[in-house]
């Protein structure tokens, strides 16, 4: 890994093990895609473009979108041109493997940020600059977990649900297959995943309350949503849009974060919601705004 990397990008905590893990561990990581500017040998800016050649379990095709994940030039090297250039390889890389559009960072399922974000000096007008325009805006935020105290208006819905025969459960292998089949049925995209990778880190011997399950009991159980966290990393949570709207999200969420609290976690952080979420969930359970991205897009 390039040893300024970090520097280049100070919030997100790369280092060579991430690195490693994120880039080229990624099932679509093309050595092709990974673009070194060099001066004098030395390397002064990188871009990583992927392409999707692994399909997303569960999501639709995208093998006409390009992902530029990652780019990022040497303090001292910038206004040069050097990230113009860059940008183009990657654009081109993606353009002959057949992307029509290009985006920036949101990448699943290893983007490290889900857009530029906007405190990062210049890097908006810089993919402005070069063609690209905003999407939406998405947001990180956290939650404090010191005070962490389930409000009464929540156990209150908590104690109306299970009186209409809803459990809210940690993992269990019995509801192995019911998750997988509510995350397949009801979420396109990377949930499958991963709830796939929680259930073998759980059989594996890691916190059942990573994954906690709001189901119905029946004939067999019917799950209805679930929430998920990986140390203080918080997500994903979804709930059945025909059961959306009853206070079950509320009460997944503040078991998540009392299964992180006890964990001995002191805050519960996410990377990647839009503003409707945060304002209908989020924000009632103390997160939030830390960071704030541009989501942007380009037609190749
Ligand atoms: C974004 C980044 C890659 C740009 O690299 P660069 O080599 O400086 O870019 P260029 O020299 O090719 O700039 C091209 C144009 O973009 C715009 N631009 C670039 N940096 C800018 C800044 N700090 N402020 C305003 N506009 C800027 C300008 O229009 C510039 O043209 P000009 O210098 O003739 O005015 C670099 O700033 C960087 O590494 N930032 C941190 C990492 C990052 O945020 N990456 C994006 C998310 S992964």
């Amino acid at each position: 890994m390039i040893p300024w990397l970090g520097e280049a990008l100070p919030r997100e905590g790369i280092d060579a093990g991430k690195f490693a893990r994120q880039v080229l561990c990624d099932p679509n990581f093309d050595p092709a895609g990974l673009i070194v500017a060099y001066e004098a040998s030395k390397p002064i800016g990188l871009a990583w473009a992927a392409h999707r050649s692994v399909p997303l379990e569960n999501a639709p095709p995208d093998s006409d979108r390009g992902y530029v994940v990652l780019l990022a030039v040497h303090p001292e090297h910038r206004r040069k041109g050097v990230g113009t250039e860059l940008l183009s390889a990657a654009e081109r890389y993606l353009r002959v493997r057949g992307a029509r559009t290009a985006w920036v960072c949101g990448y699943a399922p290893g983007y490290f940020l889900p857009g530029v974000d906007l405190a990062y000096a210049g890097a908006p007008e810089f993919f402005e600059r070069n063609g690209y325009s905003e999407v939406y805006r998405p947001l990180a935020m956290q939650a404090p977990l010191w005070d962490l105290s389930t409000p009464v208006w929540v156990a209150e819905r908590r104690r109306i649900l299970e009186a209409q025969g809803i459990r809210f459960q940690s993992f269990e292998p019995e509801l192995a297959w019911p998750a997988l089949e509510f995350a397949r049925a009801h979420f396109a995209g990377d949930w499958v995943r991963w709830v796939k990778e929680a259930i073998r880190d759980i059989t594996l011997g890691d916190d059942p309350s990573r994954l906690v399950f709001a189901w119905r009991d029946g004939a067999r159980p019917e799950v209805l949503g679930f929430s998920h966290y990986l140390g203080e990393r918080f997500g994903p949570i979804g709930v059945r849009s025909s059961e959306r709207g009853r206070g079950i999200g509320q009460v997944l969420l503040y078991e998540t974060l009392h299964a992180q609290k006890a964990r001995g976690l002191r805050c519960s952080w996410f990377l990647w919601s839009d503003d409707p979420t945060a304002a209908r969930l989020y924000e009632a359970a103390g997160f939030e705004e830390i960071r704030r991205f541009s989501y942007l897009k380009k037609e190749l």
